[in-house]
């Protein structure tokens, strides 16, 4: 064998190596995203329910932000190594709601990091006002060592 085909098995074997070592990332644990704000997610059921609480750094609302409980589910479709998933956070300080979408993937260097992308709703006294009650933002988390 020449070089070149040596070189070319190795090179196969460390991508085929790597794609079925390919860490899953999962969801349960303590993440923390860029603004500071934090989550607890508790164990994932075999249904891919899960709950948790979120605490958030930053907030619409004057009032005293306190810890809140969140509600989800994961998708389980042939155990996916970097699932998507949806949870709702009910704020427990104000009259808000926020919805999370995402995906939590395995970066290049074995990272886990939750992509998400967020809709608030925020309560407001008239649907005359109705057209600037939602926010649309995202967030990146990542696990907290
Ligand atoms: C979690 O977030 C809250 C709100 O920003 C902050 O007060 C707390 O220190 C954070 N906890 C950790 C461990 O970073
Ligand atoms: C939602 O928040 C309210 C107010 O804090 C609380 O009474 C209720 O139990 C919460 N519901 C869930 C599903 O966490």
């Amino acid at each position: 064998m020449d070089r070149l085909s040596i070189a070319l098995i190795l090179a196969l074997a460390a991508a085929s190596v790597s794609a079925a070592a390919r860490p899953k990332c999962v969801l349960t644990g303590f993440w923390i995203n860029d603004l500071g704000s934090n989550m607890t997610i508790n164990s994932v059921n075999k249904k891919g329910e899960f709950s948790g609480l979120y605490h958030t750094a930053v907030s619409a609302t004057k009032d005293e932000i306190k810890v809140s409980p969140l509600q989800g589910s994961q998708h389980r479709k042939n155990e996916q190594n970097q699932p998507t998933f949806g949870f709702t956070v009910n704020w427990s300080f104000s009259d808000s709601t926020t919805v999370f979408t995402g995906q939590c993937f395995v970066d290049e260097d074995g990272k886990e990091i939750l992509r998400t992308t967020w809709l608030l709703r925020q309560e407001v006294d008239k649907l005359k006002d109705d057209w600037k009650a939602t926010s649309i933002g995202s967030d990146v988390f990542t696990r907290f060592q």
